[in-house]
């Protein structure tokens, strides 16, 4: 059997940078997951179904790749999927502080997990799902930033009026 990752986060919404690491990771594991944290409180934009399709429709054109809807520990879910690895991106020296607590707890709780740290293309290395909604919302434009689907669904959901 192949070495399987996961690749967990919010995508609320999946950005670029989101999908740089989704094809980076291809290039490295045999199998990939990308699970989408459960949005309980609904303090997320977009449901857990959007989310889901948006991946979908945005990864349709690259090989095989499982989505699921997780809530819980991601360490339980990785052992759920039999997964050996955890994919997380880094985009600037910002997002390390979280990432290492995050990385080491992980480790902490599941031993035989390792997370994997990619850095994304530069050209999405300021992109973030919370500033793609603050941009959209105040109706600038994310084109080329998002996949042209979560475009049109930020557009259509933020609409005012
Ligand atoms: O895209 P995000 O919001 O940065 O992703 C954060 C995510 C979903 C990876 C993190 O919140 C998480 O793993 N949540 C599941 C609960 C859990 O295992 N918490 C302990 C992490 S040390």
């Amino acid at each position: 059997m192949g070495v399987r990752a996961v690749y967990p986060g919010s995508f609320d919404p999946l950005t670029n940078g989101h999908l740089d690491l989704i094809e980076r990771s291809l290039r490295l594991f045999d199998e990939l997951v990308v699970a989408v944290v459960t949005n309980p409180a609904k303090t997320a934009l977009f449901t857990d179904a959007e989310r889901v399709e948006m991946i979908r429709e945005a990864t349709r054109h690259l090989r095989e790749i499982e989505i699921v809807v997780f809530d819980g520990l991601l360490v339980d879910l990785t052992a759920r999927l039999g997964a050996r690895a955890i994919i997380r991106g880094l985009r600037a020296v910002s997002d390390f502080e979280y990432e290492f607590q995050m990385a080491l707890m992980n480790r902490k709780l599941r031993e035989e997990v390792e997370t994997v740290f990619l850095m994304p293309h530069e050209a999405y290395s300021y992109i973030s799902s919370r500033l793609i909604k603050e941009v959209a919302a105040h109706g600038g434009l994310v084109t080329g930033l998002v996949p042209v689907g979560v475009e049109q669904r930020l557009r259509k959901k933020l609409q005012r009026g």
